[in-house]
């Protein structure tokens, strides 16, 4: 097959959760680096990826409504180069390219690093599906931010911490795509949030599946090994490097020891982490958050059910009991905390009373926002597999409105106790509905719209007081500018 003409600009839509986001990031890092210029629409692109997701039915329709969309647009322009990446790509494999053949690049969760290099190879050679089935302990190029990233933001920035998950929850599909755990070695990460700080970051988000299980897999290549001193101090940082020769303390480090040192790093003044796991939320990690300054206010605590059956039927390792003492202690040790969920309304077998008990524990919670969600079968996980036990549709739909509103009302009570407080705020930028507002985000993650009389960048940091409220958003006054953005306007970022 002959060469194709050299395209030059590139496209890419994200269906996913932050880590598929920031993959994104490390694909557009990957394909600048390689000549290519990002454009803003998909229509004018060489070059389209879509960065799937699968975790509920709906993602996997998107996709495949987006690529029959794509389809004539490649009957138009036959030059169009189509990539299929992220968990979806993992799940379906070899079945995307039978359903839309004019895809021509097909990766996974555990190759993005590939993504220029295939589309040589299909450029050269036809079309290609690229799906590996786990990464590598120990490969460099496992972490997303080890390689070039084109960031979103100038001011923020993703840090992955671990990848993949160990758990098992029944209705999760997760560990099926994205593999085991493997944590990120703890100087590497602190290496890199430095260099983040160095470019004119101020917020890192440290992600994982289960952010508070990391480094247990480092403890155990710690043991397993006879490390010399450097690879050792790089692996678990150097403290618990020197703990581990001289045999005194614990030997790894938690993720509240990460915690604390990523808030020490100089310039960093957000640090924010997703997700939290209940059944493994340790009090080193509460006491992290309440004494590390630049640790937001923010706990996103998912919950997925108020049930104990139904926790119990899901592996989740917790009842609703353990669940709410763990929040009320982060409350009591940590100032102004926030406190966020995911909750799953017609899990397998739910009866009105294991709902009743969710809404016993949203009301008990009284969270400041929740992501709901409708149960869907994901296929190969093991609630799939309980159809006999599957609940009405029109009964789910019921209790889901019921829920909303719950937590409508939750959410709406705990941001008008905010009315009359001055808040910190980073700046995001004009609000998407009102070029004259402003938008800002606070420590607890909540949006801002306020008037500045001047623009102001974004990144900058600024008091806010608040002068109202609704459930998904707050509305205030500019008070001052607290902290100029700092970091240089945009060129090709490349981190690592
Ligand atoms: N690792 C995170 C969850 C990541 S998935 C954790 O354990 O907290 C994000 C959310 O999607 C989950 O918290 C869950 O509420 C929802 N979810 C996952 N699988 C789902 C399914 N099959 N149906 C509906 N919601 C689901
Ligand atoms: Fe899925 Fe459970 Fe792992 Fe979260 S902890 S990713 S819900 S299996
Ligand atoms: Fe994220 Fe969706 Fe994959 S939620 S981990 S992109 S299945």
């Amino acid at each position: 097959m002959s060469e194709r003409p050299t395209p030059k600009t590139y496209a890419v839509r994200t269906f996913g959760c932050q880590m598929n986001e920031h993959d994104s990031e490390r694909i557009a890092g990957l394909l600048e680096a390689d000549g290519l210029e990002r454009v803003a629409t998909a229509e004018d692109a060489d070059v389209i990826v879509l960065n799937t997701c699968c975790i509920r039915e709906n993602a996997d329709n998107k996709l495949y409504g987006t690529l029959g969309h794509l389809k004539s647009l490649k009957e138009q322009r036959p030059d169009l180069e189509i990539v299929v990446g992220g968990c979806l790509a993992q799940k379906d494999r070899e079945l995307i390219r039978e359903r839309a053949p004019h895809v021509d690049v097909v990766l996974g969760t555990h190759n993005v690093h590939r993504a220029a290099e295939l589309l040589h190879e299909a450029r050269a050679h036809g079309p290609i599906v690229e799906i590996l089935t786990e990464t590598v302990a120990g490969d460099e190029t496992a972490f997303p931010s080890a390689l070039p990233t084109r960031r979103e933001l100038d001011w923020a920035a993703w840090v992955t911490i671990q990848i993949g998950c160990d758990n098992s929850c029944a209705f999760c599909i997760v560990p099926a795509v994205r593999g085991p755990e493997i944590s990120r070695p703890f100087g590497e990460l602190i290496d890199e949030v430095e260099r983040l700080a160095a470019d004119g970051v101020t917020e890192v988000t440290l992600l994982g599946q289960n952010v508070n299980s990391y480094g247990r897999d480092l403890a155990a290549a710690l043991r397993a090994g006879e490390l010399p001193a450097d690879q050792a101090a790089v692996l678990a940082g150097a403290r618990w490097a020197d703990d581990l020769t001289t045999g005194t303390a614990r030997r790894r480090p938690l993720f509240a020891d990460l915690l604390r040192a990523v808030a020490a790093v100089d310039g960093i003044h957000r640090v924010r982490f997703t997700s939290p796991h209940p059944k493994d939320l340790l009090p080193e990690t509460i006491e992290a958050m309440a004494q590390a300054e630049a640790v937001c206010a923010h706990l996103h605590l998912p919950l997925q059910s108020g049930s104990d059956a139904v926790l119990a039927a899901m592996h989740r390792g917790y009842t609703a009991e353990r669940y709410l003492e763990r929040l009320v202690a982060a409350r009591a040790a940590i100032d102004d905390l926030a406190v966020t969920t995911d909750i799953i309304v017609g899990f397998p077998g739910e009866t009105d009373e294991d709902f009743a008990r969710t809404l016993d524990v949203v009301a008990a919670a009284e969270y400041d926002s929740a992501y709901t969600f409708i149960y869907s079968p994901r296929p190969g996980t093991e609630a799939a597999e309980l159809t006999d036990r599957f609940v009405d549709p029109a009964v789910v739909g019921e209790r889901y409105e019921r829920l909303r509103v719950a937590v409508e009302r939750s959410a709406l009570a705990r941001h008008r106790a905010r009315i009359g407080r001055v808040e910190e705020v980073v700046v995001e930028g004009p609000s998407k509905r009102d070029p004259d507002i402003t938008t800002g985000r606070t420590a607890q993650n909540k949006l801002v719209h306020f008037r500045a009389s001047t623009p102001l960048r974004a990144g900058t940091y600024a008091t806010v007081e608040v002068t109202d409220a609704r459930a998904h958003h707050l509305q205030g006054e500019l008070r001052e500018v607290t902290r100029p953005a700092r970091h240089r306007t945009r060129i090709a970022v490349v981190a690592g």
